[in-house]
């Protein structure tokens, strides 16, 4: 009998497995012995299962599905996943920025909203966020804001001291904190949130026009959210939350759909709109430049495998395909660098041959051998060659996705524009997007978020922070915390 006739546990050489109960020893008291060659095995792998997690958006979870055009933007782009009648697989995985990967679902934080297209062109990713701003409009100061609210080194733990103190000391970030504070700093479920691309891409059309480009993924079920006190209940109830909220409606049939919207800017406009359009703490006002519909976005499939699917899933705003590209965004082009590095380091340099990112059309790159390399290369090895190799596409050497720059070297912050300032979008949101009830509850996440250790010269900053962004806030802010201060 062979290990294929019967379900036998097998070595993970696949011969049979001599016990799955008792390990080789002496006699029955005796000792063990090194030729227990599966015994060892399974405490060698076992020793190695974990493999280093995301040093960001650690805690996430997500599923396959698939991403159908509705509408024609041909005119937009030439890119194939957004023509007429395309229909491209996909897979999505959300998770919450600041948490390791035990963490709870329910913490107040942005939500990654991370998106892999198999394309006939290759991958593309959209690796977005629930929130369409950022904290900081500079890559400098990326790695400083997430230790910021990450932990402290002395006693390994969470600080709203040291959190409020970058903030604050940060103002760029207001606009993000206050969505943060607000209803959608805690999403009901990811069924129930939007994503967006929150960076300005560009989208490049057959003539070679150019356009500036937002992607917006609103959600079809509906914005949902949880107040801090059932947020702060399930996160001790049930820490997964959100990731068995997805497995289920899934697993019931109840597929979660989001439809894609676009904001498309004429590329000349760039130049002269009234704030510069790539600060990413900032929004383009849908009153400028509005919503055009492209397609749903419909998950269907459940991974099956949690590790493989999910965990060495590795996202990259650099996988982009003929017909789209990056734009001057400072953050966004340092992260082209970033991400492919971080799965260099977590997953190893052969991560895209792990099959959930493995291109679904064939790879002819020049890249060869190196650790865990499993598809085989083939000669000739290099280019040019004269022996029938690949060749670069010659028609996008000429400028697809790129653009003009030219300047003297300089560390600095973008030019100002007319409207260019940190305050102005958070007071909008404020005053004209949020109803009396939800400004309550702003005022309360924000007084409950402070009083959790927050130091006096701190608070104090705070305070001027939100008066920044709108008088009335600022006033209600200190006089919640000073009441809570003096019960
Ligand atoms: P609009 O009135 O056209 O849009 C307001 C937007 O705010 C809508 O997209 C709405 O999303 C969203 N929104 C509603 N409630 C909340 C909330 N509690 N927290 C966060 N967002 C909410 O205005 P403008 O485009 O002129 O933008 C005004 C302000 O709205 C901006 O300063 C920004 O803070 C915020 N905003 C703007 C977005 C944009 O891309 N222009 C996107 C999201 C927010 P929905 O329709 O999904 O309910
Ligand atoms: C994850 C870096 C800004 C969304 C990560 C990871 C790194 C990183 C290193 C972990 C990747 C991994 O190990 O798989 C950066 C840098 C940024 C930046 C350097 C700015 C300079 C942003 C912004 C967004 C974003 C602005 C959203 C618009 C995400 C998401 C993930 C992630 C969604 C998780 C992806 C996944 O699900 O695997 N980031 N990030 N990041 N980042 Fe960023």
């Amino acid at each position: 009998m062979t290990t294929q006739d019967r379900h036998w546990t097998t070595t993970d050489a696949g011969a049979p497995a001599p016990s799955d109960e008792h390990s080789l020893s002496v006699g029955t008291d005796g000792p063990l012995l090194l030729q227990d060659h599966y015994l060892i095995e399974q405490m060698a792998n076992f020793n190695r299962e974990r493999i280093p997690e995301r040093q960001p958006h650690a805690k996430g979870g997500g599923a396959f599905g698939v991403f159908e055009v509705t509408r024609d933007v041909s005119a937009y782009t030439r890119a194939a996943m957004f023509q007429p009648g395309a229909r491209t697989e996909a897979i999505a995985r959300f998770s919450t920025v600041a948490g390791e990967r035990g963490s709870p679902d329910t913490w107040r934080d942005p939500r990654g909203f991370a998106l892999k297209f198999y394309t006939t062109e290759g991958n593309f990713d959209m690796v977005g966020n629930n929130t369409p701003v950022f904290f900081v409009r500079d890559p400098m100061k990326f790695q400083h804001f997430i230790r910021s609210q990450k932990r402290r080194a002395d006693n390994n733990m969470r600080d709203n001291d040291m959190q409020w103190d970058f903030w604050t000391l940060s103002p760029e970030s207001a606009h993000q904190v206050t969505w943060l504070m607000g209803d959608r700093g805690i999403p009901k479920t990811w069924r129930n949130m939007n994503g967006y691309s929150s960076h300005t891409y560009m989208w490049i059309n057959a003539a070679g026009e150019k356009f500036w480009v937002k992607y917006h993924f609103k959600t079809d079920q509906g914005i949902d959210f949880l107040t801090q006190e059932e947020a702060d209940q399930l996160a001790g109830s049930d820490g997964d939350y959100h990731q068995r909220d997805l497995h289920e409606s899934i697993k019931a049939g109840n597929f979660p759909s989001w439809t894609l919207k676009m904001q498309i800017m004429p590329f000349e406009e760039a130049k002269t709109y009234r704030f510069n359009p790539f600060d990413l703490t900032k929004v383009w006002p849908h009153a400028d430049y509005p919503l055009h519909e492209v397609g749903r976005l419909t998950l269907n499939r459940n991974v099956t495998d949690y590790h493989t699917e999910i965990e060495q899933l590795a996202f990259e705003p650099n996988n982009l395909v003929p017909g789209t590209g990056l734009s001057p965004d400072k953050m966004l082009l340092a992260r082209g660098f970033s991400y492919s590095d971080a799965h260099r380091a977590r997953l190893g340099v052969n991560y895209r041959q792990i099959p959930v990112n493995t291109p679904h059309v064939p790879v002819h790159s020049y890249t060869k051998d190196g650790a865990m390399r499993v598809q085989n290369a083939s000669d000739p090895v290099y280019a040019p060659n004269s022996y029938g190799g690949p060749k670069a596409d010659p028609t996008l050497t000429g400028g697809d996705g790129l653009w003009y720059a030219d300047g003297e070297m300089v560390r600095t912050a973008y030019a100002l524009r007319e409207d260019d300032d940190d305050w102005g979008q958070a007071g909008t949101m404020v005053r004209e997007v949020l109803d009396d009830a939800a400004r309550e509850r702003l005022v309360s996440n924000i007084v409950g978020h402070l009083l959790k250790a927050v130091s006096e010269p701190v608070l104090l900053r705070a305070f001027e922070y939100w008066r920044n962004v709108d008088k009335d806030l600022g006033d209600a802010v200190e006089a919640g915390v000073r009441a809570k201060q003096r019960a």
